[in-house]
Protein backbone atom coordinates (compact mmCIF):
# COMPACT_ATOMS: atom_id res chain seq x y z
CA UNK A 1 0.00 0.00 0.00
CA UNK A 2 1.09 3.59 -0.89
CA UNK A 3 2.12 5.73 2.38
CA UNK A 4 -0.53 8.41 2.90
CA UNK A 5 1.35 11.61 2.96
CA UNK A 6 1.99 12.95 6.87
CA UNK A 7 -0.95 14.84 9.02
CA UNK A 8 -0.51 17.30 10.83
CA UNK A 9 -2.54 17.18 14.01
CA UNK A 10 -2.55 20.40 16.86
CA UNK A 11 -2.91 19.27 20.30
CA UNK A 12 -3.89 22.13 22.63
CA UNK A 13 -4.28 20.94 26.41
CA UNK A 14 -2.83 23.17 29.40
CA UNK A 15 -1.85 20.46 31.09
CA UNK A 16 1.83 19.25 29.58
CA UNK A 17 1.60 15.74 30.76
CA UNK A 18 -1.52 14.83 28.64
CA UNK A 19 0.24 17.09 25.60
CA UNK A 20 3.11 14.62 25.80
CA UNK A 21 1.10 11.41 25.79
CA UNK A 22 -1.41 12.29 23.32
CA UNK A 23 1.08 13.43 21.11
CA UNK A 24 3.32 10.04 21.67
CA UNK A 25 0.26 8.42 20.38
CA UNK A 26 -0.51 10.42 17.56
CA UNK A 27 3.22 10.58 16.72
CA UNK A 28 3.14 6.04 16.88
CA UNK A 29 0.51 6.75 14.40
CA UNK A 30 2.53 8.35 11.68
CA UNK A 31 1.00 12.18 12.42
CA UNK A 32 2.53 15.33 12.37
CA UNK A 33 2.48 16.66 15.80
CA UNK A 34 2.47 20.79 17.17
CA UNK A 35 1.75 21.22 20.59
CA UNK A 36 0.16 24.43 22.61
CA UNK A 37 -0.71 25.30 26.34
CA UNK A 38 -3.47 27.52 25.32
CA UNK A 39 -6.25 28.55 23.14
CA UNK A 40 -4.32 31.81 21.99
CA UNK A 41 -1.19 30.03 21.25
CA UNK A 42 -3.71 27.11 19.43
CA UNK A 43 -4.54 30.06 17.09
CA UNK A 44 -1.19 31.02 16.27
CA UNK A 45 -0.42 27.82 15.05
CA UNK A 46 -2.63 27.78 12.14
CA UNK A 47 -0.46 30.41 10.69
CA UNK A 48 2.72 28.51 11.41
CA UNK A 49 1.48 25.06 10.09
CA UNK A 50 -0.90 23.86 7.83
CA UNK A 51 -3.26 21.87 10.23
CA UNK A 52 -5.36 19.25 9.38
CA UNK A 53 -6.79 18.41 12.53
CA UNK A 54 -7.53 20.15 16.03
CA UNK A 55 -7.11 18.03 19.34
CA UNK A 56 -8.61 20.54 22.12
CA UNK A 57 -9.40 20.87 25.85
CA UNK A 58 -11.95 22.63 26.68
CA UNK A 59 -10.57 24.39 29.95
CA UNK A 60 -7.64 26.33 28.88
CA UNK A 61 -6.04 30.01 30.37
CA UNK A 62 -6.32 33.05 27.80
CA UNK A 63 -8.74 31.40 25.15
CA UNK A 64 -10.90 28.69 25.87
CA UNK A 65 -11.91 25.67 24.35
CA UNK A 66 -15.15 26.69 23.25
CA UNK A 67 -13.96 30.38 22.00
CA UNK A 68 -10.80 28.53 19.77
CA UNK A 69 -13.78 26.01 18.48
CA UNK A 70 -15.89 29.31 17.18
CA UNK A 71 -12.65 30.89 16.01
CA UNK A 72 -11.37 27.75 13.94
CA UNK A 73 -14.77 26.47 12.14
CA UNK A 74 -15.22 29.91 11.07
CA UNK A 75 -11.40 30.46 10.25
CA UNK A 76 -10.82 27.29 8.97
CA UNK A 77 -13.71 25.34 8.53
CA UNK A 78 -12.09 22.41 6.65
CA UNK A 79 -10.54 21.59 9.97
CA UNK A 80 -12.52 19.05 12.31
CA UNK A 81 -12.65 19.94 15.61
CA UNK A 82 -12.41 17.21 18.40
CA UNK A 83 -12.74 18.16 21.91
CA UNK A 84 -11.29 16.65 24.60
CA UNK A 85 -13.54 15.67 27.85
CA UNK A 86 -12.86 14.09 31.94
CA UNK A 87 -14.79 11.13 32.00
CA UNK A 88 -18.34 12.31 33.64
CA UNK A 89 -18.65 15.76 31.63
CA UNK A 90 -19.45 14.95 28.58
CA UNK A 91 -22.79 17.16 28.40
CA UNK A 92 -20.37 19.69 27.58
CA UNK A 93 -18.74 17.75 24.69
CA UNK A 94 -22.19 17.24 23.72
CA UNK A 95 -22.68 20.85 23.33
CA UNK A 96 -19.56 21.20 21.85
CA UNK A 97 -20.45 19.09 18.88
CA UNK A 98 -23.55 20.96 18.29
CA UNK A 99 -21.75 23.95 17.64
CA UNK A 100 -19.85 22.31 14.87
CA UNK A 101 -16.85 20.04 16.59
CA UNK A 102 -16.26 16.95 14.41
CA UNK A 103 -16.22 14.72 17.53
CA UNK A 104 -14.91 13.91 21.01
CA UNK A 105 -12.33 11.92 23.28
CA UNK A 106 -12.92 10.45 26.87
CA UNK A 107 -10.18 10.68 29.26
CA UNK A 108 -8.30 8.95 29.76
CA UNK A 109 -7.65 7.82 26.54
CA UNK A 110 -8.43 4.60 24.84
CA UNK A 111 -5.50 3.70 21.47
CA UNK A 112 -7.94 2.27 19.91
CA UNK A 113 -10.60 5.00 19.92
CA UNK A 114 -8.02 7.80 19.50
CA UNK A 115 -6.87 6.25 15.97
CA UNK A 116 -10.16 5.89 14.94
CA UNK A 117 -11.64 9.61 15.44
CA UNK A 118 -8.55 10.82 14.23
CA UNK A 119 -8.41 8.90 11.05
CA UNK A 120 -12.24 9.85 10.68
CA UNK A 121 -11.23 13.34 11.08
CA UNK A 122 -8.42 13.52 8.86
CA UNK A 123 -10.42 11.62 6.00
CA UNK A 124 -13.21 14.47 6.48
CA UNK A 125 -10.58 17.27 6.48
CA UNK A 126 -9.63 16.09 2.93
CA UNK A 127 -12.56 15.87 1.40
CA UNK A 128 -13.47 19.20 2.88
CA UNK A 129 -10.71 20.00 1.39
CA UNK A 130 -11.39 18.66 -1.73
CA UNK A 131 -14.80 20.27 -1.86
CA UNK A 132 -14.10 23.73 -1.81
CA UNK A 133 -11.74 23.56 -4.52
CA UNK A 134 -12.69 25.73 -7.26
CA UNK A 135 -14.74 24.16 -9.93
CA UNK A 136 -13.34 23.52 -12.92
CA UNK A 137 -10.03 23.19 -11.49
CA UNK A 138 -9.96 19.67 -12.89
CA UNK A 139 -5.30 19.69 -12.63
CA UNK A 140 -6.35 19.64 -8.79
CA UNK A 141 -8.70 17.03 -9.12
CA UNK A 142 -6.21 14.97 -11.00
CA UNK A 143 -8.06 16.01 -14.52
CA UNK A 144 -7.30 17.26 -17.52
CA UNK A 145 -9.14 18.90 -20.69
CA UNK A 146 -11.97 20.11 -18.64
CA UNK A 147 -12.79 16.11 -17.56
CA UNK A 148 -12.30 15.13 -14.33
CA UNK A 149 -10.78 11.70 -13.02
CA UNK A 150 -7.53 10.89 -11.83
CA UNK A 151 -7.75 7.02 -12.52
CA UNK A 152 -5.09 5.19 -14.44
CA UNK A 153 -8.38 4.26 -17.05
CA UNK A 154 -8.84 8.64 -17.30
CA UNK A 155 -5.04 8.68 -17.35
CA UNK A 156 -4.81 6.39 -20.27
CA UNK A 157 -7.89 8.98 -22.29
CA UNK A 158 -5.84 11.92 -21.14
CA UNK A 159 -2.61 10.87 -22.78
CA UNK A 160 -4.76 10.04 -26.67
CA UNK A 161 -6.03 13.19 -26.30
CA UNK A 162 -2.99 15.06 -25.54
CA UNK A 163 -1.15 12.60 -28.58
CA UNK A 164 -4.25 13.77 -31.29
CA UNK A 165 -5.56 16.90 -30.32
CA UNK A 166 -3.46 18.57 -32.94
CA UNK A 167 -3.66 16.34 -35.54
CA UNK A 168 -6.25 15.93 -38.30
CA UNK A 169 -7.31 11.99 -37.71
CA UNK A 170 -10.23 11.14 -37.51
CA UNK A 171 -11.75 9.94 -33.44
CA UNK A 172 -13.56 7.09 -33.00
CA UNK A 173 -15.29 7.40 -29.20
CA UNK A 174 -17.03 5.15 -27.58
CA UNK A 175 -18.12 3.78 -24.27
CA UNK A 176 -21.35 3.58 -22.45
CA UNK A 177 -24.14 6.34 -22.26
CA UNK A 178 -23.18 9.18 -19.91
CA UNK A 179 -19.34 7.85 -19.67
CA UNK A 180 -18.00 11.82 -20.87
CA UNK A 181 -18.01 10.69 -25.46
CA UNK A 182 -19.27 14.14 -26.21
CA UNK A 183 -17.26 15.72 -23.54
CA UNK A 184 -13.67 14.08 -24.96
CA UNK A 185 -14.67 15.37 -28.25
CA UNK A 186 -15.11 18.96 -26.76
CA UNK A 187 -11.88 18.39 -25.52
CA UNK A 188 -10.32 17.38 -28.23
CA UNK A 189 -11.94 19.64 -30.85
CA UNK A 190 -11.25 22.82 -28.09
CA UNK A 191 -7.43 21.95 -27.85
CA UNK A 192 -6.70 21.48 -31.66
CA UNK A 193 -5.60 23.96 -34.01
CA UNK A 194 -9.29 24.31 -35.55
CA UNK A 195 -10.73 25.57 -32.17
CA UNK A 196 -11.15 28.77 -33.18
CA UNK A 197 -13.60 27.46 -35.79
CA UNK A 198 -17.08 25.64 -34.79
CA UNK A 199 -17.81 22.39 -33.09
CA UNK A 200 -21.04 21.24 -35.21
CA UNK A 201 -22.47 18.31 -33.18
CA UNK A 202 -25.17 15.83 -35.09
CA UNK A 203 -27.31 13.52 -33.35
CA UNK A 204 -27.60 10.89 -35.82
CA UNK A 205 -30.21 8.86 -33.95
CA UNK A 206 -32.40 12.04 -33.80
CA UNK A 207 -32.43 13.07 -37.14
CA UNK A 208 -35.12 10.85 -39.48
CA UNK A 209 -33.44 9.13 -42.11
CA UNK A 210 -34.76 10.71 -45.17
CA UNK A 211 -33.29 13.67 -43.85
CA UNK A 212 -29.81 13.18 -42.88
CA UNK A 213 -28.49 13.55 -45.89
CA UNK A 214 -29.46 16.91 -46.29
CA UNK A 215 -28.83 17.39 -42.38
CA UNK A 216 -25.60 16.48 -43.16
CA UNK A 217 -24.99 18.06 -46.76
CA UNK A 218 -27.18 20.67 -47.01
CA UNK A 219 -29.80 21.15 -49.98
CA UNK A 220 -30.82 23.09 -52.99
CA UNK A 221 -34.36 24.64 -53.44
CA UNK A 222 -36.86 22.43 -54.47
CA UNK A 223 -34.80 19.47 -54.12
CA UNK A 224 -37.59 17.36 -52.17
CA UNK A 225 -41.31 18.10 -50.89
CA UNK A 226 -40.70 20.51 -48.53
CA UNK A 227 -37.45 22.56 -49.39
CA UNK A 228 -38.82 25.61 -49.96
CA UNK A 229 -34.86 27.38 -49.85
CA UNK A 230 -31.75 26.15 -50.01
CA UNK A 231 -29.07 25.21 -46.66
CA UNK A 232 -26.73 24.52 -45.45
CA UNK A 233 -25.41 21.03 -44.01
CA UNK A 234 -23.24 20.70 -41.10
CA UNK A 235 -20.25 19.80 -42.84
CA UNK A 236 -20.57 23.38 -44.69
CA UNK A 237 -21.45 24.59 -41.22
CA UNK A 238 -18.40 23.05 -39.65
CA UNK A 239 -15.45 24.26 -42.58
CA UNK A 240 -12.24 24.65 -40.76
CA UNK A 241 -13.79 23.30 -37.57
CA UNK A 242 -15.08 19.82 -36.65
CA UNK A 243 -18.00 17.77 -37.19
CA UNK A 244 -19.15 15.29 -34.34
CA UNK A 245 -21.38 12.79 -35.50
CA UNK A 246 -22.86 11.18 -32.50
CA UNK A 247 -24.70 7.49 -32.67
CA UNK A 248 -23.06 7.12 -35.43
CA UNK A 249 -24.77 3.43 -35.38
CA UNK A 250 -27.87 4.89 -36.62
CA UNK A 251 -26.51 6.31 -39.85
CA UNK A 252 -28.96 4.93 -42.34
CA UNK A 253 -26.66 2.17 -44.90
CA UNK A 254 -27.82 3.99 -47.88
CA UNK A 255 -25.91 7.21 -46.38
CA UNK A 256 -22.63 5.43 -44.90
CA UNK A 257 -21.00 5.29 -48.82
CA UNK A 258 -22.04 9.35 -49.61
CA UNK A 259 -20.44 9.59 -45.42
CA UNK A 260 -17.72 8.10 -46.66
CA UNK A 261 -16.67 9.38 -50.09
CA UNK A 262 -16.86 13.33 -47.79
CA UNK A 263 -14.22 11.95 -45.65
CA UNK A 264 -11.92 10.65 -48.06
CA UNK A 265 -12.48 13.51 -50.41
CA UNK A 266 -13.19 16.41 -48.13
CA UNK A 267 -16.01 16.92 -51.36
CA UNK A 268 -19.79 16.18 -51.71
CA UNK A 269 -22.99 17.76 -53.81
CA UNK A 270 -26.03 19.35 -51.26
CA UNK A 271 -29.12 17.46 -52.15
CA UNK A 272 -30.46 18.48 -55.52
CA UNK A 273 -27.30 20.56 -56.35
CA UNK A 274 -24.72 20.00 -58.90
CA UNK A 275 -21.70 20.99 -58.08
CA UNK A 276 -19.20 19.76 -55.42
CA UNK A 277 -18.75 21.39 -52.66
CA UNK A 278 -15.46 21.44 -51.11
CA UNK A 279 -14.46 21.35 -47.40
CA UNK A 280 -11.69 21.23 -44.13
CA UNK A 281 -13.56 19.45 -41.79
CA UNK A 282 -11.97 16.95 -38.96
CA UNK A 283 -14.72 14.36 -38.13
CA UNK A 284 -15.09 12.56 -34.92
CA UNK A 285 -17.60 10.00 -34.25
CA UNK A 286 -19.33 8.58 -30.86
CA UNK A 287 -21.29 5.84 -30.11
CA UNK A 288 -22.60 3.31 -27.16
CA UNK A 289 -23.00 1.02 -29.59
CA UNK A 290 -20.91 -1.78 -30.73
CA UNK A 291 -20.05 -0.81 -34.14
CA UNK A 292 -17.63 -3.81 -34.34
CA UNK A 293 -20.19 -5.97 -34.10
CA UNK A 294 -22.44 -3.92 -36.76
CA UNK A 295 -19.62 -4.55 -39.18
CA UNK A 296 -19.73 -8.32 -38.32
CA UNK A 297 -23.49 -8.38 -39.05
CA UNK A 298 -23.66 -6.20 -42.29
CA UNK A 299 -25.20 -3.04 -40.40
CA UNK A 300 -22.32 -1.13 -40.86
CA UNK A 301 -20.01 -0.86 -43.49
CA UNK A 302 -16.15 -1.66 -43.00
CA UNK A 303 -14.69 0.75 -45.11
CA UNK A 304 -16.17 2.98 -43.13
CA UNK A 305 -16.12 1.78 -40.09
CA UNK A 306 -12.08 1.92 -40.49
CA UNK A 307 -12.01 5.35 -42.01
CA UNK A 308 -13.66 6.48 -38.90
CA UNK A 309 -11.82 4.46 -36.08
CA UNK A 310 -8.50 5.57 -37.27
CA UNK A 311 -8.21 6.68 -33.38
CA UNK A 312 -10.03 4.57 -30.80
CA UNK A 313 -11.03 6.22 -27.15
CA UNK A 314 -13.04 3.69 -25.69
CA UNK A 315 -14.30 5.57 -22.22
CA UNK A 316 -14.56 3.17 -19.07
CA UNK A 317 -17.69 3.05 -17.36
CA UNK A 318 -17.73 4.68 -13.99
CA UNK A 319 -18.43 1.02 -11.85
CA UNK A 320 -14.82 0.69 -13.61
CA UNK A 321 -12.98 3.82 -11.85
CA UNK A 322 -14.87 4.12 -8.97
CA UNK A 323 -11.88 5.75 -7.78
CA UNK A 324 -12.98 8.72 -9.40
CA UNK A 325 -16.12 8.90 -8.01
CA UNK A 326 -14.86 11.17 -4.85
CA UNK A 327 -13.35 13.84 -7.24
CA UNK A 328 -16.55 13.82 -9.86
CA UNK A 329 -18.57 14.42 -6.85
CA UNK A 330 -16.74 17.68 -5.12
CA UNK A 331 -16.55 18.74 -9.07
CA UNK A 332 -20.51 18.47 -9.49
CA UNK A 333 -21.96 19.19 -5.72
CA UNK A 334 -20.03 22.69 -6.49
CA UNK A 335 -21.21 23.10 -9.70
CA UNK A 336 -24.92 22.72 -8.18
CA UNK A 337 -24.16 24.56 -5.13
CA UNK A 338 -22.78 27.80 -7.09
CA UNK A 339 -25.96 27.25 -9.74
CA UNK A 340 -28.75 27.18 -7.08
CA UNK A 341 -26.61 29.73 -4.60
CA UNK A 342 -26.06 27.39 -2.13
CA UNK A 343 -23.58 27.09 0.36
CA UNK A 344 -21.30 24.75 -0.22
CA UNK A 345 -22.28 20.45 0.90
CA UNK A 346 -19.97 17.79 1.32
CA UNK A 347 -20.68 14.10 1.96
CA UNK A 348 -20.95 12.21 4.87
CA UNK A 349 -18.35 9.42 4.75
CA UNK A 350 -21.45 7.03 5.15
CA UNK A 351 -23.09 8.82 1.81
CA UNK A 352 -20.30 8.71 -0.22
CA UNK A 353 -19.64 4.91 0.23
CA UNK A 354 -23.27 4.38 -0.57
CA UNK A 355 -22.30 6.45 -3.84
CA UNK A 356 -19.12 4.62 -4.48
CA UNK A 357 -20.53 1.36 -3.92
CA UNK A 358 -23.27 1.54 -6.62
CA UNK A 359 -23.04 0.32 -9.65
CA UNK A 360 -24.13 3.10 -11.99
CA UNK A 361 -25.60 2.37 -15.27
CA UNK A 362 -26.13 5.74 -16.32
CA UNK A 363 -22.54 6.54 -15.76
CA UNK A 364 -22.05 10.18 -15.01
CA UNK A 365 -25.15 11.63 -15.95
CA UNK A 366 -26.49 9.72 -13.70
CA UNK A 367 -24.59 10.61 -10.79
CA UNK A 368 -24.98 14.22 -11.73
CA UNK A 369 -28.34 13.66 -11.29
CA UNK A 370 -28.44 11.76 -8.20
CA UNK A 371 -26.28 14.96 -6.68
CA UNK A 372 -28.83 17.78 -8.68
CA UNK A 373 -31.72 15.78 -6.71
CA UNK A 374 -29.41 15.50 -3.59
CA UNK A 375 -28.81 19.40 -3.43
CA UNK A 376 -31.94 20.08 -3.92
CA UNK A 377 -33.38 18.42 -1.03
CA UNK A 378 -30.57 18.34 1.06
CA UNK A 379 -31.09 20.19 4.40
CA UNK A 380 -28.08 20.61 5.92
CA UNK A 381 -24.33 21.06 4.60
CA UNK A 382 -23.34 17.35 5.31
CA UNK A 383 -25.22 14.49 3.09
CA UNK A 384 -25.95 11.71 4.96
CA UNK A 385 -27.32 8.65 3.39
CA UNK A 386 -30.55 9.67 4.41
CA UNK A 387 -30.42 12.80 2.40
CA UNK A 388 -29.94 11.04 -0.91
CA UNK A 389 -32.27 9.10 -2.93
CA UNK A 390 -34.38 6.04 -1.99
CA UNK A 391 -31.91 3.41 -3.95
CA UNK A 392 -28.84 4.24 -1.84
CA UNK A 393 -30.57 4.23 1.35
CA UNK A 394 -32.32 0.74 0.48
CA UNK A 395 -28.41 -0.29 -0.33
CA UNK A 396 -27.90 1.01 3.49
CA UNK A 397 -30.93 0.36 5.47
CA UNK A 398 -29.04 0.14 8.78
CA UNK A 399 -27.74 3.80 8.05
CA UNK A 400 -31.14 5.02 6.28
CA UNK A 401 -32.56 7.85 8.40
CA UNK A 402 -36.63 8.34 7.32
CA UNK A 403 -37.21 10.77 4.58
CA UNK A 404 -37.89 14.12 6.25
CA UNK A 405 -39.57 16.97 4.49
CA UNK A 406 -37.53 20.08 3.42
CA UNK A 407 -37.44 22.34 6.03
CA UNK A 408 -38.55 25.88 5.16
CA UNK A 409 -38.73 27.80 8.01
CA UNK A 410 -36.01 28.65 10.86
CA UNK A 411 -37.83 26.84 13.57
CA UNK A 412 -37.78 23.40 11.01
CA UNK A 413 -34.03 24.02 10.02
CA UNK A 414 -32.52 24.29 13.70
CA UNK A 415 -34.67 21.12 14.27
CA UNK A 416 -33.58 19.20 11.46
CA UNK A 417 -30.11 20.36 12.06
CA UNK A 418 -30.66 19.27 15.58
CA UNK A 419 -31.94 15.61 14.90
CA UNK A 420 -28.77 15.43 12.27
CA UNK A 421 -26.21 16.34 15.07
CA UNK A 422 -28.20 13.86 17.61
CA UNK A 423 -28.39 10.72 15.02
CA UNK A 424 -24.77 11.43 14.34
CA UNK A 425 -23.82 11.61 17.61
CA UNK A 426 -25.70 8.47 18.42
CA UNK A 427 -24.96 6.39 15.36
CA UNK A 428 -21.20 7.34 16.75
CA UNK A 429 -21.69 6.13 19.83
CA UNK A 430 -23.42 3.11 18.85
CA UNK A 431 -20.41 2.03 16.38
CA UNK A 432 -18.71 2.50 18.90
CA UNK A 433 -19.92 0.03 21.32
CA UNK A 434 -20.79 -2.66 18.85
CA UNK A 435 -24.71 -1.29 19.25
CA UNK A 436 -24.36 -2.11 23.03
CA UNK A 437 -27.42 0.49 23.78
CA UNK A 438 -26.29 0.37 27.44
CA UNK A 439 -22.94 1.10 26.76
CA UNK A 440 -23.75 3.81 24.58
CA UNK A 441 -26.43 5.61 26.46
CA UNK A 442 -23.00 5.56 28.95
CA UNK A 443 -21.50 7.78 26.56
CA UNK A 444 -23.82 9.87 25.36
CA UNK A 445 -24.14 10.68 29.67
CA UNK A 446 -28.01 9.89 29.05
CA UNK A 447 -30.33 7.20 30.45
CA UNK A 448 -30.50 3.95 28.47
CA UNK A 449 -34.10 4.52 28.14
CA UNK A 450 -33.86 8.35 26.84
CA UNK A 451 -31.50 6.60 24.33
CA UNK A 452 -34.01 3.83 22.90
CA UNK A 453 -36.77 7.20 22.89
CA UNK A 454 -34.32 9.03 20.94
CA UNK A 455 -33.88 6.14 18.78
CA UNK A 456 -37.19 5.45 18.08
CA UNK A 457 -37.86 9.17 17.26
CA UNK A 458 -35.06 9.49 14.45
CA UNK A 459 -36.00 6.27 13.16
CA UNK A 460 -33.08 4.10 14.39
CA UNK A 461 -34.21 1.86 16.43
CA UNK A 462 -35.20 -1.17 14.53
CA UNK A 463 -32.20 -1.76 12.28
CA UNK A 464 -28.56 -2.50 12.75
CA UNK A 465 -26.56 0.09 14.16
CA UNK A 466 -23.26 -1.08 14.18
CA UNK A 467 -22.24 -2.04 10.11
CA UNK A 468 -18.62 -2.05 11.61
CA UNK A 469 -18.00 -3.53 14.87
CA UNK A 470 -14.39 -1.98 16.22
CA UNK A 471 -11.35 -4.46 16.24
CA UNK A 472 -10.08 -4.58 19.68
N1 LIG B 1 -14.79 13.02 -16.73
C1 LIG B 1 -15.80 13.86 -16.50
N2 LIG B 1 -15.64 14.89 -15.68
C2 LIG B 1 -16.65 15.72 -15.42
N3 LIG B 1 -17.87 15.63 -15.95
C3 LIG B 1 -18.10 14.62 -16.78
C4 LIG B 1 -17.08 13.69 -17.11
N4 LIG B 1 -17.58 12.79 -17.97
C5 LIG B 1 -18.86 13.14 -18.17
N5 LIG B 1 -19.19 14.25 -17.47
C6 LIG B 1 -20.50 14.90 -17.44
O1 LIG B 1 -21.48 13.87 -17.51
C7 LIG B 1 -22.53 14.21 -18.38
C8 LIG B 1 -22.63 13.20 -19.51
O2 LIG B 1 -21.48 13.35 -20.34
P1 LIG B 1 -21.60 13.23 -21.94
O3 LIG B 1 -22.83 13.91 -22.44
O4 LIG B 1 -20.29 13.68 -22.51
O5 LIG B 1 -21.76 11.65 -22.04
P2 LIG B 1 -21.99 10.75 -23.32
O6 LIG B 1 -21.05 9.63 -23.20
O7 LIG B 1 -21.94 11.59 -24.54
O8 LIG B 1 -23.46 10.20 -23.06
P3 LIG B 1 -24.55 9.63 -24.15
O9 LIG B 1 -24.05 8.32 -24.65
O10 LIG B 1 -25.78 9.43 -23.31
O11 LIG B 1 -24.68 10.67 -25.20
C9 LIG B 1 -22.24 15.62 -18.88
O12 LIG B 1 -22.95 16.56 -18.11
C10 LIG B 1 -20.76 15.77 -18.66
O13 LIG B 1 -20.41 17.11 -18.42
MG1 LIG C 1 -23.46 12.05 -25.92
Amino acid sequence: MKALPQKTILVADDEPNLRRVLAGILRRHGHQVVVASDGQQALGAFDQADINTLITDLRMPRLDGMQLLRQVTTDYPDVPVIILTAFGTVDNAVAAVKLGAFDYLEKPFDQDQIKQVVGKALRTNEMRRRQVRLAGDEAAAGGRFGLVGRSAAMQAVYNVIDKVASTPSSVLITGESGTGKELVAQAIHANSPRAAYPLIKVSCAAVPDNLIESELFGHEQGAFAGAVGSKLGRFELADKGTVLLDEIGKIPREMQVKLLRALQEGAFERVGGAHTVDVDVRVMAATHADLGNAVKSGAFREDLYYRLNVVPIDLPPLRERREDIPDLVCHILEKFCRRLGKNAITLSERAQQALMSYDWPGNIRELENVLEWTTLFCSGTVVQPGDLPETFRNAHPEQAPPQTPSPTNLKQIVRAETERVERNAIMAALEETAGNVTHAAKRLAISRKSLQTKMKELGLRNRDPAPKPRNR
